[in-house]
């Protein structure tokens, strides 16, 4: 990428704010990748990692085990209802190929050798490895490895601010609906539908509307197909629930957490199961049931560590609870941000904005893909004294989860200005 010279070197990080190696400020509006919850140099945090660190600094999980990390799998069982095991390994995009793997040998586990299928919705994201890739196709994204990818079903996710023509939102969201069950009842080939629970934040922060990801859960019931949810960028409080499928009403057989897990202070991702799952997978040696994956770092003590202090203190200071009080600030900008005339929509949940930038209010049409939006986004924000990212033409807002209500208000109205700046180059 030659329009990037050279990247700024941060060397610090103290709660919600970045620091360069030249002593710059700014608030890190991307909570480091989605994943910062307490903010930068959070003393709790960096005790656990220490004490844990003094003691046992990796071993592996096979054919062992250690005190932190079943620890924590009985406080993400304790959490996640109707789950019961916990797969580790050591990013999203890892937790979510075991989630394919998983689902797809179930079948296999209890001989049924027709359900082969992955079901997705478009525009889903779940990490950058091939399986993951092929789940998630974005196809701005993964458009030169499409050959390489294995192929999945698709169907379409409805987006209120692009409802195509001649649809009113809500016969839309039938329609899509209607898709899937027309496919699921047509033949039973289908191994799973994988999606990301409460809303696709790569895609373009498209939140599900109310019921929808209900009535697939309720499809993949009737015909017999797992449900995966991906909770790796919208659990854990960044839309404002600690589990979204439990506001979603509805329950996987499979589900991946990532980034939150560890406060966002070191690599670790987990995919749970429920029991019927797991079982399937019990037998004899050489009945073959068991799964081969593990990564070198599955589980790792010191992650495993941290992650545990990082859900005590969830619970003891209330996060989920502050959360959807401080989120409320995202509400007073509104106004202020849908009078700039290149901004088309806006999208919000929980922690979680998107803005999506236009040329034109009325034809929707996207601010110049031709131009680096996320390089000048990246620019102007930084002199507001923000971290900030663009995904294609929406502006990200997703800082770290227990950021302050003032903090948050500053970040907005920096994050207005820098619109507002940024408008004459990206048009
Ligand atoms: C929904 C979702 N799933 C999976 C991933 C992949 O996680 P990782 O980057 O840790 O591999 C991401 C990353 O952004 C994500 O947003």
């Amino acid at each position: 990428m030659n329009e990037w010279s050279m990247f700024d070197k941060i060397t610090k990080g103290k709660g919600v704010w970045l620091i360069d190696a030249k002593g710059n400020k700014m608030i890190d509006a991307v909570a480091s990748m989605w994943c910062n919850v307490w903010g930068h140099s959070n003393p709790q945090l960096i005790k656990a990692i220490t004490k844990q660190s003094k003691k046992l600094q990796h071993s592996s999980l096979f054919n062992l085990t250690h005190e932190p990390a079943e620890r924590l799998a009985d406080n993400l069982v304790r959490i996640s209802p109707h789950m019961y095991k916990v797969f580790y390994s050591d990013n999203g995009s890892s937790a979510m190929e075991i989630s394919i793997k998983i689902a797809l040998q179930y079948w296999k586990n209890i001989r049924n050798e027709r359900k082969t299928e992955i079901a997705t919705l478009e525009n889903g994201y779940h990490g950058d490895t091939f399986g993951a890739m092929s789940v998630g196709y974005v196809p701005g994204f993964f458009g030169k490895f499409k050959k390489q990818l294995f192929s999945t079903i698709q169907f379409p996710v409805p987006n209120q601010y692009r409802t195509p023509k001649g649809f009113t939102f809500s016969d839309y969201q039938n329609y899509c609906l209607e898709k899937i069950e027309a496919r699921f009842s047509k033949n039973d080939n289908i191994a799973a539908f994988v999606m990301e629970s409460g809303a696709q934040v790569a895609g373009g922060v498209i939140i599900y509307p109310k019921g929808f990801q209900r009535k697939i859960y309720q499809l993949c019931k009737k015909y017999d197909v797992l449900f995966v949810l991906d909770e790796i960028a919208t659990g854990f409080g960044r839309l404002g629930s600690m589990i979204q499928y439990e506001e979603q009403n509805c329950i996987p057989d499979i589900v991946a957490y990532g980034k939150m897990l560890t406060g966002g202070y070191l690599t670790m991702a987990a995919t749970l199961t429920n029991k019927k799952i797991y079982d399937s997978f019990l037998g004899e040696f050489n009945d073959w049931r068991h799964l081969f994956h593990g990564h070198t770092y599955t589980g790792n003590p010191i992650a495993a560590a941290v992650a545990n202090e990082n859900l005590t203190m969830y619970k003891k200071k209330n996060l989920i609870k502050k959360i959807q009080t401080t989120s409320k600030v995202f509400e007073e900008f509104y106004d202020e941000i849908n009078e700039i005339d290149i901004v088309g929509n806006i999208r919000h949940k929980g922690m979680l904005m998107g803005i999506e930038l236009v040329q034109n209010q009325i034809k929707k049409i996207p601010i110049n893909p031709e131009k680096s939006i996320n390089k000048i986004f990246f620019e102007e924000g930084k002199k507001q004294g923000i971290y900030l990212r663009t995904l294609g033409n929406i502006v990200m807002l997703v800082p770290p989860l227990a950021i302050k209500e003032n903090e948050l208000r500053s970040l907005l109205e920096r994050t207005i200005k820098t619109i507002k700046s940024a408008k004459r180059k990206v048009l």
